[in-house]
This record gives C-alpha cells, sequence and structure tokens, in this order.
C-alpha cells in the first residue's frame, strides 16, 4: 500500500489541508513517496508525485476521466462534451474537432488572433490602470469564439460569451470547493447572477449554432465539422450533443487562456529585465514592422518565456483519473474505482527535475539545457489521449500576445493590485491591476 501523506486529523482527514492551500499541500506530498495516499474524510484519494508516473498514468487505458470534479462539471455544463465523455464516444468526438487544431490549420487562424492582439494596446492608454483579470479573459474568449465559431455576428456574442463564462467560472469553483448543493437552490443575489450567466452561456451557444444553420453558410471551421458529424453508425450526431461540444470546447478554451495571460502580464511587469529582452526580440525579428503571426515562429526566445510562465504558474494546476481496472502505479496495487490525482504546479516545481527550481529563468529551454529535463516534468497540455488538442493553437496565441504586448509597453503594478496566486478551476494572480507606460 502506498505511504499515508502526512498532517491528517480524524474524520477530515487531509481535507482541510488540501482546502487551505492546496499548491503548498500538493507540492509538500512528494516528500512521502512516489504514490501517496491522502484520506478525503473517509475516502482514500491516490496522488501521483513522479513525473514518470504521471506520464504512465495519462497513457495507461487503465485510467478514465471520472469522479466527483467531473461529474459536478457536467451538472452545469452538459454530458455528451469531449472534454467528460470516454471510450469510443470520447474518440469519435476527438477524430470531429482535431482537425480544426492540427498544425497546419493554425495560420488561418493568424489575422483574427493578429487583430484581437493589436487591439489590446489600442485599447490601453499609456498612465491608464487596466484590469488584467477582464481584459484577459475579454481576448481568450473572442479569439476562440471568432477562431473556432467564426462569422462577423461573433464580435457582439463573443462579448456576452465573456460575461457569461467569467460568471459561471467563479460560481463553478466555490461550488466545487464549498458542495454545500441546497444553498446554491436558494435566491440569494450569488446564486441568481450565477444561474443567469449559466442561463446565458446555454442560450447563445443555442444561438449561435441556429444562426450558423439558417446562413446556410458551411465555413472550414470547427463549428461545421460539429454541425456534419456523424455519430458510428454515420447517423448525424444529436442537437444536444453538438450544443454540448460547443460548450466542451470554450470553456476550457477561454479560463485557461485567459490565466496565463495574466500570468505572463505579471512576469512582464515583476521582470522588466524578462520584458527587455522579449522586446529585443521582437525588434530583431520584425525589424520595427508590427508583430505579426507570421514572426511567431521566429520569436524563439518569447515561446521559451511563455514556457517558463507555464512551468511556475501553470493554468491547469490539478488533474484527475478513476481507475476503472485494479491495476498498478510505481509497484502499489491500485484498486479498481479508485481516484487518482496529480498537479502539474507540483511537478513542474520539482527540485529533482528543474535546477534552481523556483526561479524564472525561460533560457532553461533552450534544446541544449532542456534535453535534461525528464519527459514528464513539464507537459501544461496534458499527454496521452486527453491531451489538449489546442496546444499549438495555445501556444501561437500566447506567443503573439507576449510579443504585442512587451513590444508596445513597460508595466507597472498600481496601488491596489494583488498578484497573489487565486487558485480557482485555474491557477492566476488574484486581481491584477497594471499601468501601462510607453516604451
Ligand atoms: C484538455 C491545458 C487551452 C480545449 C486539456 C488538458 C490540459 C489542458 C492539461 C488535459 C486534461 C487532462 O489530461 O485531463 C490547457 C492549457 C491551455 C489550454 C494550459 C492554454 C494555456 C485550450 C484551448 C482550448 C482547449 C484554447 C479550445 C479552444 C481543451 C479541450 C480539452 C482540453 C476540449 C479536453 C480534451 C479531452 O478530454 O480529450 N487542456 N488547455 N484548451 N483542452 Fe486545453
Amino acid at each position: 500500500m502506498p505511504p499515508l501523506a502526512g498532517g491528517g486529523v480524524p474524520l477530515l482527514g487531509h481535507g482541510w489541508r488540501l482546502a487551505r492551500d492546496p499548491l503548498a499541500f500538493m507540492s509538500r506530498l512528494s516528500a512521502h513517496g512516489d504514490v501517496v495516499r491522502i484520506k478525503l474524510g473517509p475516502k482514500t484519494v491516490y496522488a501521483v508525485t513522479h513525473p514518470d508516473l504521471t506520464g504512465a498514468l495519462a497513457l495507461s487505458p487503465d485510467y478514465i476521466i471520472a469522479g466527483p470534479l467531473w461529474e459536478s462539471l457536467e451538472g452545469l455544463l452538459g454530458k455528451e462534451g469531449v472534454a467528460t465523455a470516454n471510450g469510443p464516444l470520447h474518440r469519435r468526438q476527438r477524430r470531429t474537432i482535431q482537425p480544426a487544431f492540427r498544425l497546419d490549420a493554425i495560420p488561418a487562424y493568424g489575422p483574427i488572433m493578429e487583430e484581437e492582439t493589436h487591439a489590446l494596446t489600442e485599447r490601453w492608454k499609456s498612465g491608464e490602470t487596466i484590469d488584467c483579470t477582464s481584459e484577459s479573459f475579454r481576448i481568450a474568449v473572442r479569439v476562440a469564439a471568432r477562431c473556432l465559431l467564426r462569422g462577423q455576428y461573433m464580435d457582439e456574442r463573443a462579448e456576452r460569451l465573456c460575461i457569461a463564462l467569467a460568471s459561471v467560472f467563479q460560481g463553478m469553483y466555490h461550488r466545487m470547493v464549498v458542495p454545500l448543493g441546497p444553498l446554491y437552490k436558494l435566491p440569494l443575489p450569488a446564486n441568481r447572477e450565477f444561474n443567469r450567466a449559466l442561463a446565458d452561456l446555454h442560450l447563445l451557444v443555442d444561438e449561435i449554432i441556429a444562426e450558423r444553420r439558417s446562413s446556410g453558410q458551411r465555413p472550414d471551421d470547427l463549428l461545421t465539422a460539429l454541425l456534419e458529424a456523424k455519430d458510428d453508425n454515420g447517423d448525424p450526431i444529436g442537437e444536444q450533443e453538438i450544443h454540448d461540444q460547443v460548450v466542451a470546447i470554450l470553456t476550457p478554451g477561454s479560463e485557461t487562456i485567459a490565466s496565463t495571460i495574466m500570468s505572463l502580464l505579471l512576469i512582464l511587469a515583476d521582470h522588466p529585465e524578462q520584458a527587455d529582452k522579449v522586446c529585443a526580440e521582437v525588434d530583431a525579428v520584425t525589424c520595427g514592422k508590427p508583430v505579426a503571426f507570421e514572426h511567431v515562429r521566429r520569436l524563439t526566445h518569447t515561446n521559451n518565456v511563455v514556457m517558463e510562465a507555464m512551468r511556475l504558474l501553470p493554468a491547469v494546476w490539478i488533474l484527475t483519473r478513476r481507475a476503472v481496472a485494479d491495476t498498478e502505479l510505481g509497484g502499489y496495487r491500485i484498486p479498481a474505482g479508485a481516484d487518482i490525482v496529480y498537479s502539474p504546479y507540483a511537478i513542474q516545481r520539482d527540485p529533482r527535475s528543474y535546477e534552481r527550481h523556483l526561479e524564472f529563468d525561460p533560457d532553461r529551454w533552450h534544446p541544449q539545457r532542456s534535453k535534461d529535463i525528464p519527459k514528464y516534468a513539464m507537459r501544461p497540455f496534458g499527454v496521452g489521449n486527453r491531451k489538449c488538442p489546442s496546444d499549438h493553437f495555445s501556444m501561437a496565441l500566447l506567443t503573439l500576445v507576449t510579443a504585442v504586448l512587451a513590444g508596445s509597453f513597460r508595466f507597472e503594478q498600481v496601488p491596489g493590485s494583488d498578484d497573489a496566486t487565486r487558485v480557482g478551476i485555474t491557477l492566476h494572480p488574484k486581481q491584477l491591476l497594471l499601468k501601462p507606460l510607453p516604451r
């Protein structure tokens, strides 16, 4: 049996430690072993702390996506989307969405990514405070919606999606960490706002689908792929599945990108020397022209800055699986039905894998140096059949955003800004308020 994590208390087990400071709790587990038992009340959960074993877990068919976290997501967002499906349904859904995210599909999104990124620097006025949470969310939702669900009408819809998704994420996290079911049914203002936002999200998705259908157009995009998808019998997929798929792609797509942009903005503000290096690379690559999508693949240092930000502040900080058979990990027996967790945050900050593990050092991603980093010690997009479909899309967008922002402004935090790490469904600075200043 794997060793038990330290610090448990009768009845609650480790739950209170996990709730109080989840990042510290997950980071300390490796001191107890590569696989560790955690008690959450009466329940035993297995935590994996070694990068090799996180790879083995993600690649093994003995583990699926299930468990309390996924059940609560399904209840709110829908049961038939790719992020929560398993087995043949999941394989079929991945085949439908994958072409929209393939490396050779990304350049077609370049003009929208450029337009949205430059629109940010046009909106931001030197010396005026910017609220990084809403601004990051805004660009993330707009880019995902405009690239993947194309159409002029998306401009106004993208705004509404922004507002709905921001409230939905906030409310979902509360419901997960404080699962007091009946409390969320009371007619309190916060519950009403959450229900309104959730209803608007579903309504928006229905409107987007209905409008595309009535337009008679079939642009080469993800929405067309979903509308024309067939099930394993060759029949069109159901309305509910189309709806849930759009929700299942938009929701992880916006919160993760928004959180990572917030973390990148914090790094540009707190490490002016890093911002200067990005700016120097941008100047060298663009020769003074506005940064364009075509420059992205030559912005190698900027790409390393994004990687290093995702290492230290990974948007997705915890992942879970459920064993579907009696199996083993790291020499320990894992019983069928067991829930397993691991934390990319803890794995990516582990001193066993990284020299000067807490230092922000983008040059560690130089090919010369990165070859010494263990294989699964940096997988911010996951591994195996559940790997994020959007890794190329996300890296291109994040590199472009970082280059444009660092090339346009210097950033300073203003009084009232709170850069402490907020743990929610994703990780990001709590309430980052920045003042852009001219370069
Ligand atoms: C899955 C990270 C952006 C759509 C995942 C997973 C990770 C991840 C770690 C795998 C979860 C697991 O193993 O259980 C990220 C990060 C992003 C990002 C760090 C950006 C910084 C996006 C975007 C989209 C997206 C932009 C869509 C527009 C999805 C979907 C899944 C997923 C649909 C579920 C895949 C499946 O279960 O087969 N993401 N993601 N992600 N992501 Fe992303």
